[in-house]
């Protein structure tokens, strides 16, 4: 596996794949990886192409400075675990990265008003900035995302449409959330909670699977949706925000085109001991 840290070199090794005709694949992360992360190679290896990975924790997402000091990082692992998984690039930007985004960003209308666009200001500006400058540099075929990060998603189906001339071979397929045994959904930020707080923390995905459980009765989800609050803190969780949208209306609201057959989606984030998790649920 190639180790690229520079932007020059990255800039080398597409071009020289691009030459020689290669289908790109590219998963970006910020590290810390998990089986969540692995699901995205195993999926890009459904396509015969190069798979590119990059690792960096994006200073410009973090809205809390705790977050961003506290996030988890095991680079040595990272490496390991790439290389098992037969990456063929790993592209781990130096600072450099960040030396041409110091512009303003607008959102798509409305995204700062809801899920975590609502409660994490500047963090979609972050993301857009990174992953837009990302996606510029690796110009891939097909580009990983996790949909526990739906809002994310959203921003990068934004991105590729506001740039249809730069992105256009850009594929961007969607997987599905990996969970614990116990439901939790995984994320690297679960390491920084112990076993028996992870275990503790399932209460977050119970709620979305007993939301989605209840039979269409309105008056009965209402009910639910107001207790949700004590039930959590019950148990030491906070909850931040439990909201239910229609994909259609998410897609629509941004002017996003969206292809599938129309569904709801539960969001929820909530800390736990601190830490913040973010998680969702289909119905319907
Ligand atoms: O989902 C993530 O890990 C990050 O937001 C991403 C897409 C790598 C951008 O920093």
């Amino acid at each position: 596996m190639e180790i690229i840290t520079s932007i020059q070199e990255m800039k080398d090794y597409v071009k020289y794949l691009n030459e020689n005709e290669q289908n790109i694949s590219f998963i970006p992360t910020m590290g810390n990886l998990h089986k969540g992360h692995i699901s995205l190679i195993d999926e890009s290896k459904k396509i015969l192409s190069k798979k590119i990975a990059s690792i960096f924790v994006n200073p410009l997402q973090f809205n809390d400075k705790k977050d961003l000091d506290t996030y988890p990082s095991n680079t040595e692992e990272d490496i390991q675990i790439l290389k098992e998984n037969n990456i063929d690039c790993l592209f781990m930007p130096n600072e450099d990265i960040l030396s041409d985004l110091d512009y303003k960003i607008y959102l798509p209308d409305g995204f700062g008003t809801y899920l975590c666009g609502r409660y994490r200001e500047g963090h979609f500006e972050g993301v857009y900035k990174i992953v837009n400058k990302l996606l510029d540099l690796v110009r891939p075929n097909f580009t990983y995302f996790g949909k526990k990060d739906y809002q994310q998603i959203l921003l990068v189906k934004y991105i590729l449409q506001k740039n249809p001339e730069k992105f256009k071979k850009i594929n961007l397929v969607e997987c599905k959330t990996i969970r614990e045994t116990n439901g939790l959904a995984l994320s690297s930020r679960n390491s920084l909670l112990t076993e028996g707080q992870k275990n503790i923390a399932s209460e977050i995905f119970q709620c979305l699977i007993d939301y989605k459980n209840i039979d269409e009765n309105i008056a009965l989800k209402k009910e639910f949706k107001d207790k949700i609050d004590g039930r959590l803190q019950e148990k030491g969780i906070e909850m931040e925000y439990f909201e239910v949208f229609n994909v259609t209306e998410l897609h629509t609201l941004h002017n996003i085109s969206f292809s599938s057959s129309d569904h709801k989606i539960v969001f929820i984030a909530a800390r736990i001991f601190g830490i913040r998790l973010i998680d969702n649920i289909e119905i319907e």
